[in-house]
């Protein structure tokens, strides 16, 4: 039941500013949550008051021997007006980065993560082509004063999922319900990655850096028909396929930009990624154009089926549109008396061990259990439980299984027996 990561793969945790830091900031989420509109009632401004905490919360990813750290920052916080920044913000930033540094974990800076400043939204945010400047003046403003600390950049994340829930479904803020915004969204994120794909790589060359490393977190799943025999599922599994992930893959990641997407931008084809940034969560099983989940499959606590192969399919697909060393930017479940995460990790991690595909790196969702955006905070992720009442962190027993992966680049017989052996997961 051991197998071993092979040379040079690193693990650590995934994070995003807006669910974890805390603080009436003027963001979408905190206008959310005062709008009534998280199912639990659960605020953000409380999540786990990681940006007071911070410096605990490192020195706890220490402890846990992290090697890497995805974390975002807070576009609302950096620029809490039009053409404000303020500096104390990112110094705080800094501060951040330098003692993840300092404990050896290295970091990933996510630059957008599902979340606008008021100000940006008000005006129509990513759905406007005259607003992509903010966007793009933010990525400068942060990668110049941070890029000397950092060198892996995610653009944005899940494009696809931000588009299609706040413009398509009307779940996230503004919950708009249209095909035509849908897809300027998705048109306008494309070309904001591609100009901050070229521009992070401009700063930091120009201070000197020859080792820098930009791509996205690109939202992916299994998608198989219900019914593989009938040929309408069979059609619907394509087309759900090319319109939530084809699409914006080949336009984010090659500058093709092919229908339902059109390229307002004339942009140059080319290869706009240095890493394949892969989140990878569960399947989709489709008999129209909806989403669905196979019936009689293993569930975790938010119904969402768990399908370690999965993440080698879409690992093998996306290396066949643009090979790249692949990180696993995000991967986990949501199980929140922790009484299957540890199969889970064991399983994902067992099939990216065995897989020929160049996987270097995985981060785990996620570190502290956290704001988990409609679910509030009765979604629990992490591999910490966090007490919101009190912000105190306990390490679970699936993290502490994830430590010993670390140690063990892999896992042991004696380690399987102690965390895996014996787990069932919830059929339904
Ligand atoms: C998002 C995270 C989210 C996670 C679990 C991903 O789609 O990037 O922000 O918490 O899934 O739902």
């Amino acid at each position: 039941m051991n197998f071993k990561l092979k040379d040079g793969f690193l693990m650590g945790t995934a994070s995003a500013s807006t669910q974890i830091e805390g603080g009436e900031v003027g963001n979408t989420w905190n206008d959310w949550y005062h709008k009534g509109l998280i199912h639990d009632g659960s605020d953000p401004a409380v999540a786990d008051d990681h940006y007071r905490l911070y410096k605990e919360d490192t020195a706890l990813m220490g402890k846990m021997k992290m090697q890497i750290a995805r974390f975002g920052i807070e576009w609302a916080r950096i620029c809490p007006a039009e053409n404000v920044v303020d500096y104390d913000v990112l110094d705080h930033y800094r501060d951040e980065i330098t003692g993840m540094k300092k404990l050896g974990i290295r970091p990933l800076m996510t630059l957008h993560h599902f979340s606008n400043p008021m100000w940006f939204e008000n005006k129509g945010a990513f759905t406007k082509r005259e607003n992509l400047h903010y966007f793009l003046e933010f990525v400068e403003i942060a990668v110049d004063y941070l890029g000397d600390l950092v060198d892996d950049y995610i653009t944005i994340n899940e494009p696809n999922v931000y588009a299609t829930n706040s413009y398509c479904f009307g779940q996230f803020p503004p919950a708009h319900t249209s095909f035509i915004e849908t897809f300027a969204v998705l048109e306008n994120l494309a070309h904001c990655h591609i100009e901050s794909y070229k521009m992070i790589h401009d700063i930091r060359r120009k201070k000197g850096f020859t080792n820098t490393m930009v791509g996205f977190a690109n939202h992916l799943r299994a998608v198989d028909p219900e019914d593989p025999k009938n040929p309408v599922h069979r059609a619907s599994a394509k087309a759900v396929e090319w319109f939530f992930q084809g699409a914006i893959t080949y336009a984010m990641s090659r500058g093709e930009f092919m229908l339902p997407l059109v390229d307002h931008w004339k942009t140059e084809k080319g290869e706009y990624a240095d890493f394949n940034g892969i989140n990878y969560y569960s399947r989709s099983t489709v008999s129209g154009l909806s989403d669905g989940v196979r019936k009689n499959s293993p569930r975790n606590d938010l119904d969402w089926e768990i399908y370690p192969e999965g993440l080698v399919r879409v690992a093998t697909w996306l290396s066949g549109i643009l090979y790249r060393p692949i990180y696993v930017t995000e991967n986990g479940t949501c199980d929140n008396s922790d009484s299957f995460r540890s199969r889970y990790l064991y399983e994902h991690l067992r099939a990216i061990s065995e897989s020929v595909l160049p996987f270097e790196r995985y981060y785990h969702w996620c570190f502290i259990d956290n704001f988990e955006w409609l679910e509030g905070q009765s979604a629990r992720f992490g591999l910490v439980h966090n007490d919101y009442d009190t912000q105190t962190r306990t390490i679970k027993k699936s993290g502490e299984f994830f430590t010993k992966m670390i140690e063990n680049h892999g896992v042991t017989d004696e380690m399987y027996d102690k965390y895996v052996s014996g787990i069932e997961y919830r059929i339904k």
